[in-house]
């Protein structure tokens, strides 16, 4: 009997070091979410959701369906949202409705890519796929909601739900932010899949994590001719090979080497006959830097070539930056606080080993917009399962979902919100019991 009791005690004990052990809050423990999230009832929840997602791929600002699905999930679990945010977003609301406010985001849009993955849930629509995971980042907001709402007595505050809309270089984030449905909002976390990090391992970085990049193109005008008399033309197809030569000295003799820099010509046209000199070309092409100072030097940088080595030649330049249409997009850059925060709460969620350094990416990711206005933390969900098979990377017609992998983003989220929330009363206790003390 008396053996029965200490060993008890001993699992209890054991259990809420493993499991309950609130990080920040010293009122109600803070339940295991990864634990609730793998309940079938919520796994194979999320598993349908990102299943019917994944079947319908919508494209930037054409998410209806995407959208719609979202909107009568929330309805089943009573979450009250806002809706149409940015055209086809969905805010949701989870609390008390009153500050303190902390957003969890995921990305709608799928890309124009034919799925080549045969399988039972394949797109069901030609030229459009799933191919970067947001059905799957959906699917695991949705089964954070859903752990969330059954637990709304654990936290006080107000957690935002962002079913954002045109990750994928439409800016999407911006449209959201300009709703102002993030106003008062103290944190926002975001995460991407990764492929190549193991099942349920998460990396990230503090500061600079994805790049920011900027688009340009240029006509290099001369004077058409006679392939064979040269001398009555002024050749634009010269001028413009040296231009692209000329570009490519600006980061490997001007760029600081420490600040990882990119530019890349990728489009070049000109001419249609073989014996004709055209009268001009056109260049374009895409740079990535990791700050903004780093880009309006960039920027400086490739008109002041292009303009002058152009001249050389004896030609005119214009250039564009696209400042409309498709503007900058800045770096992802973390919170340094909130990296700190990320790494309490997910090595006491999935153990320290889980937690690792994420290495700079050149691609860019629109939650950089969220983080201009608002501390933002962003990080990587490991998913791979070597035992079974080797993941392509994202944008590939072959991407593929390991969906054990939708418990652990669902668990993340629910964590991380519930857990600032409680590190924000804590904090905002702490202030007033100073001022109390001080009276
Ligand atoms: C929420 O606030 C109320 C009133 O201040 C307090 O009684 C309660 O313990 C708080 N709950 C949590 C989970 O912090
Ligand atoms: C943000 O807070 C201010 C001041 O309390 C309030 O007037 C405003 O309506 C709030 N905005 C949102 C979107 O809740
Ligand atoms: C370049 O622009 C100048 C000034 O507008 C013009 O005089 C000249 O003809 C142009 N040259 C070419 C090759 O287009
Ligand atoms: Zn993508
Ligand atoms: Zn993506």
């Amino acid at each position: 009997m008396a053996f029965f009791r200490w060993a008890n005690l001993f699992i209890f004990i054991f259990n809420c070091f493993l499991t309950a052990t609130p990080i920040f809050s010293d009122s109600k423990a803070i339940p295991n979410f990864l634990d609730l999230a793998k309940e079938p009832h919520v796994f194979d929840w999320m598993v349908d959701i990102r299943r019917k997602i994944h079947e319908n791929p919508e494209v930037a600002y054409e998410e209806f369906e995407t959208s719609k699905l979202i909107r009568e999930k929330l309805d089943e679990l009573g979450i009250p949202y806002k809706h149409p945010v940015a055209v086809t977003g969905v805010i949701g609301y989870i609390g008390t409705g009153l500050p303190p406010f902390v957003a969890l985001r995921a990305d709608m849009d799928a890309l124009l890519i034919q799925e080549a993955v045969e399988w039972e849930h394949k797109s069901k629509v030609a030229g459009k796929m799933h191919a970067c995971g947001h059905d799957a980042h959906v699917a695991m907001l949705l089964g954070a909601a859903k752990t969330l709402k059954d637990h709304e007595k654990y936290f006080n505050g107000t957690i935002v739900l962002v079913f954002q809309p045109a990750e994928e270089g439409a800016r999407g984030a911006k449209k959201v932010l300009d709703a102002g449905v993030l106003e008062n909002v103290s944190a926002i976390f975001g995460l991407h899949l990764h492929q190549k990090l193991p099942l349920g391992v998460v990396a990230s970085r503090p500061g600079p994590l994805f790049a920011g990049g900027g688009l340009f193109e240029a006509i290099i005008s001369g004077k058409g001719g006679h392939a064979a008399c040269p001398q009555q033309a002024i050749d634009p197809i010269l001028a413009a090979s040296n231009v692209i030569l000329s570009l490519q000295h600006i980061v490997s003799r001007e760029s600081d080497p420490l600040d990882p820099q990119v530019l890349s010509v990728a489009t070049f046209h000109g001419g249609v006959a073989l014996n004709v000199i055209p009268d001009s070309v056109t260049i374009g092409g895409t740079y990535r830097v990791f700050s903004r100072k780093s880009s309006l030097q960039m920027r400086h940088r490739i008109e002041q070539v292009i303009i002058s080595q152009a001249a050389v030649y004896r030609c005119n330049a214009t250039i564009t930056f696209f400042d409309e249409e498709k503007p900058f997009s800045p770096p992802t850059i973390n919170d340094d606080g909130l990296h700190e925060y990320f790494h309490s709460v997910a090595k006491s969620l999935l153990g320290a080993d889980k937690v690792k350094d994420a290495e700079l990416v050149m691609g860019s990711e629109d939650f950089a917009l969220f983080q201009e206005a608002l501390p933002g933390y962003f990080f990587f969900l490991g998913m791979e399962d070597v035992s079974v098979e080797h993941l392509q990377a994202a944008h590939s017609a072959y991407y593929k979902v390991n969906e054990d992998v939708l418990p652990y983003g669902a668990a993340l989220h629910a964590s991380l919100a519930v857990n600032y929330l409680a590190k924000l009363s804590h904090e905002v206790a702490a202030v007033e019991e100073k001022y109390h003390d001080e009276l």
